[in-house]
């Protein structure tokens, strides 16, 4: 039996009916303590309900978590950047010249992608995040010339003004409330001919929303969604899926709830249908 098997084995009689109080209670004492870092808890009716039982803090509008976005994410691009670097570039190939990223930290893609590939003259880079993110994010910005970033935090207004030609957004839409793609598509008028979903926690059961311990002392609500509506519901908004990968960094396991775990997180790549149609020739690379 390998490890993985062995180990998958003690989670499921940890979860079962027996251990189960007792592992709840260890786990939600270590969630709640600063070696719970990345780990999740429980699971809750809507992000008021997570908020009230979680302890008061700042979510992501504290500056401490800004270290590692600009220390780190800024200076590199992991596995998963890869699939978002290959169409972002394709993209931009083929004439688009604006980014909204939200939920993008102090510009943390901006920086990191344009180490990879070229980014056009005159593109523009538009983040929407929260007030701390954004006024360090202001602050880099200005102090390292990056003149195609600009910020705000305003999401509703941000997406109803844009005129983005791409929308970006990694690990980053389950923390905000109402960020459901297609409410977003809703209210934007000039749409997006490409969205770019990264980081994702999608698994086949109904959306739901649990917390997660996310450093320096802030926890945060996560809401978990449902893949197939997830999907449906922007093709809806007449856009059609051009590729999908795992992202095997980011799993989720919540104590107690092994159907609502899952291995690996999830990228989307989705492609304005209209623009497709309106082609003469097909475009010649596609994902799926
Ligand atoms: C896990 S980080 C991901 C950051 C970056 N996109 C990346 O992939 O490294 C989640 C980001 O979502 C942002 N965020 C959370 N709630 C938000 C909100 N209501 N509006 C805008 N951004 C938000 C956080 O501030 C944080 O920068």
């Amino acid at each position: 039996m390998s490890l993985l098997s062995a180990a998958r084995i003690v989670r499921r009689l940890l979860d079962g009916p027996v251990a189960r109080p007792v592992l709840l209670q260890w786990k939600r004492e270590h969630f709640l303590s600063s070696q719970g870092y990345g780990f999740y808890y429980g699971v809750f009716e809507s992000f008021r309900d997570a908020r009230a039982w979680l302890p008061p803090s700042k979510e992501f509008d504290h500056a401490p978590i800004a270290e590692e976005f600009v220390e780190v994410r800024t200076k590199r691009v992991f596995a998963y950047d890869y699939p978002v670097l290959l169409w972002l570039l394709r993209a931009l190939q083929a004439g688009a010249t604006s980014v909204l990223d939200i939920g993008g930290s102090v510009g943390v893609h901006y920086y990191a992608y344009r180490r990879y590939i070229q980014l056009p003259e005159g593109l523009t880079w538009r983040v929407v995040e929260v007030p701390t993110m954004v006024a360090i994010g202001r602050n880099l910005a200005m102090t390292s010339a990056a003149t195609a970033l600009s910020f705000t935090e305003d999401l509703d207004q941000a997406v109803m003004a844009s005129t983005s030609d791409i929308w970006i957004s990694a690990g980053a839409l389950q923390y905000v409330e109402d960020a459901r793609p297609a409410r977003l598509l809703k209210l934007c008028v000039a749409r997006p001919k490409h969205i770019l979903l990264n980081k994702l926690p999608l698994h086949s059961g109904d959306d739901f929303v649990t917390t997660q311990n996310i450093g320096s002392g802030s926890f945060a609500p996560v809401r978990v969604f449902n893949r197939g509506r997830f999907i449906e519901e922007i093709e809806e908004c007449g856009y059609t899926l051009w590729d999908k990968w795992d992202v095997p960094e980011r799993a989720l396991y919540l104590p107690g709830f092994p159907g609502r775990s899952f291995q690996s997180f999830s990228g989307l790549y989705f492609v304005d249908s209209q623009q497709l149609r309106n082609r003469t020739t097909p475009p010649p690379y596609r994902g799926l």
